[in-house]
């Protein structure tokens, strides 16, 4: 099989400022690692030649030789006759244990919560109050009826009227992002997605084969003006918004802004998928947010906005329940484009949802409270031990945007990995290159884990630049 080849020209841009202060095979040969880790560059990709990427990077070909000889020996990538340098697949192959240390002992690659405590107690109880969910087919590409009631019903108790028609479950908000993506955009189309924002998103923006235009959002958030430049300018089909609380910054998007922006948005035509995974995660205090949809003066604006919602990041992950909120006529034109990918979400995932919704203001008291301390520690040790860095002032969310102040994120990643810290370069935010002074920093880990993260944030930024293998895993940015 001949293997995709990554051109000289994309690797470069996406190792980014990897030189840090050192120039070495070593250096590069753990950037493209690094670049393997966050799926930037996928297993079985084909590297460059060696003579372009020379070329491209300014180094000696020897050197790039050198890199790509690291990264077989260990273990990154292999020689594949006719396609030259592939990167390997993560797994090891039978026979083959994996190398010691594999493993990071802290983890601030993922923004999310550890599962809601109550899980087995919902277990239990949905075996035993509904036997009948055996009686179903359980081929379901709407949601049940009990769960889209009560989907609907928080929507309308938070400020926005909405009926059981205009919701459908997802399999995740991820999933439910996919689904609009690859429904209402088609090739060469623009999109719009803010600028540094949720990764996954972009890439199924992109998937779609669209362009994919961004809204700049600075530390201290969006820059008004800009915006609705930005908009006028690029007249998207489709934008991709997280107004509450933004990933990576944990900001709240003002609400003129909101207005204006779906008032522009719509006047062109466009659609607006708002995603409010992390909306009622709140910090300091447990308040109501206004869903974004709310902010429509007409009906026709109300039909344009699609929201995203899940129960990932407030209940469990391993849930996998999401769910879209749209007029009834898209609903169900997404039904019908869902049935090309997947057949429904499951029948038990959505009964304990369905539990988890019943008990859903205990459960969003509990995650303001322990993200809010969480948040307010990382917060005082950052301060403490890197006070140079600037930190967004995060409303909420399950992280915070960090400004180095200095270009140096993705050696600082590297530097993370080889003490044991996985932790999410900058760049991973925003579009190749980008982002290098910038590193999202997630409080939602236990606050023991937190402590002993930035102390080695603390023990990386200071260290002396040094050449390092890492060890490859392919993670997702949640
Ligand atoms: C902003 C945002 N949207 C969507 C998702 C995906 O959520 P789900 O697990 O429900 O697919 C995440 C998870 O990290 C997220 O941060």
């Amino acid at each position: 099989m001949i293997a995709h080849r990554v051109s000289a020209r994309r690797l470069t841009q996406l190792l980014g400022n990897w030189r840090g202060e050192g120039h070495g095979y070593l250096e590069l040969a753990s950037s493209i690692e690094l670049l393997v880790r966050d799926g930037a560059v996928v297993p079985g990709a084909a590297l460059p030649a060696e003579r372009p990427l020379a070329e491209e990077l300014g180094l000696s070909r020897t050197t790039v030789s050198a890199s790509y000889q690291r990264l077989r020996e260990t273990g990154v990538a292999l020689t594949r006759q006719g396609s030259g340098t592939v990167i390997r697949a993560p797994r090891p192959a039978a026979g083959e244990t994996p190398a010691a240390g594999q493993q990071f002992a802290l983890d601030l690659s993922a923004a999310c919560p550890e599962p809601w405590s109550g899980l087995q107690e919902l277990g239990a109880q949905a075996f035993a109050q509904h036997p009948d969910t055996f009686l179903t087919t359980g081929y379901d590409t709407l949601g049940r009826s009990e769960l889209r009631e009560a989907i609907a019903a928080r929507y309308t108790a938070r400020g926005l009227a909405t009926s059981p028609g205009q919701i459908m479950v997802t399999l995740g908000a991820q999933h439910a992002i996919f689904l609009i993506a690859r429904t209402l955009l088609s090739r060469g189309d623009r999109s719009l997605i803010e600028s540094p924002s949720y990764p996954h998103a972009r890439e199924a923006l992109a998937a779609t084969g669209a362009l994919v235009a961004e809204l700049p959002v600075g530390l201290h958030g969006h820059d008004a003006v800009a915006v609705i430049e930005t908009v006028r300018r690029t007249s998207p089909r489709l934008s991709y918004l997280i107004p509450d609380h933004h990933n990576p910054t944990g900001l709240s998007m003002p609400s003129e802004l909101r207005t204006q922006l779906l008032t522009e948005l719509s006047a062109q035509g466009g659609y607006v998928v708002v995603d409010e995974t992390t909306a009622e995660l709140t910090l300091s205090e447990r308040r109501s947010v206004l869903p974004f949809a709310a902010s429509a003066a007409h009906a026709h604006e109300e039909d344009r906005v699609l929201t995203v919602g899940s129960l990932g990041k407030t209940v469990w992950g391993g849930l996998r329940i999401g769910w879209i909120r749209a007029s009834p006529e898209m609903i169900a034109r997404l039904e019908v484009s869902r049935r090309i990918g997947d057949l429904g979400t499951g029948s038990w995932e959505q009964v304990l949802a369905a539990l988890a919704l019943e008990r859903y203001d205990e459960i969003l008291e509990y995650r303001t409270r322990s993200l809010t301390a969480r948040h307010r520690l990382l917060t005082e040790q950052v301060a403490a031990l890197l006070p140079d860095w600037r930190l967004s002032h995060a409303e909420g969310g399950a992280c915070v945007w960090a400004d180095l102040g200095a270009q140096r994120s993705s050696a600082l990643s590297r530097e993370c990995a080889r003490l044991g810290l996985q932790l999410t370069p900058g760049p991973r935010f925003g579009s190749p290159g980008v982002f290098e002074r910038f590193v999202r920093l997630p409080f939602s880990a236990s606050e023991d884990d937190l402590v002993a993260s930035v102390r080695v944030l603390e023990q990386a930024w200071t260290a002396e630049p040094r050449e390092g293998a890492l060890q490859v895993h392919e993670d997702a940015v949640i």
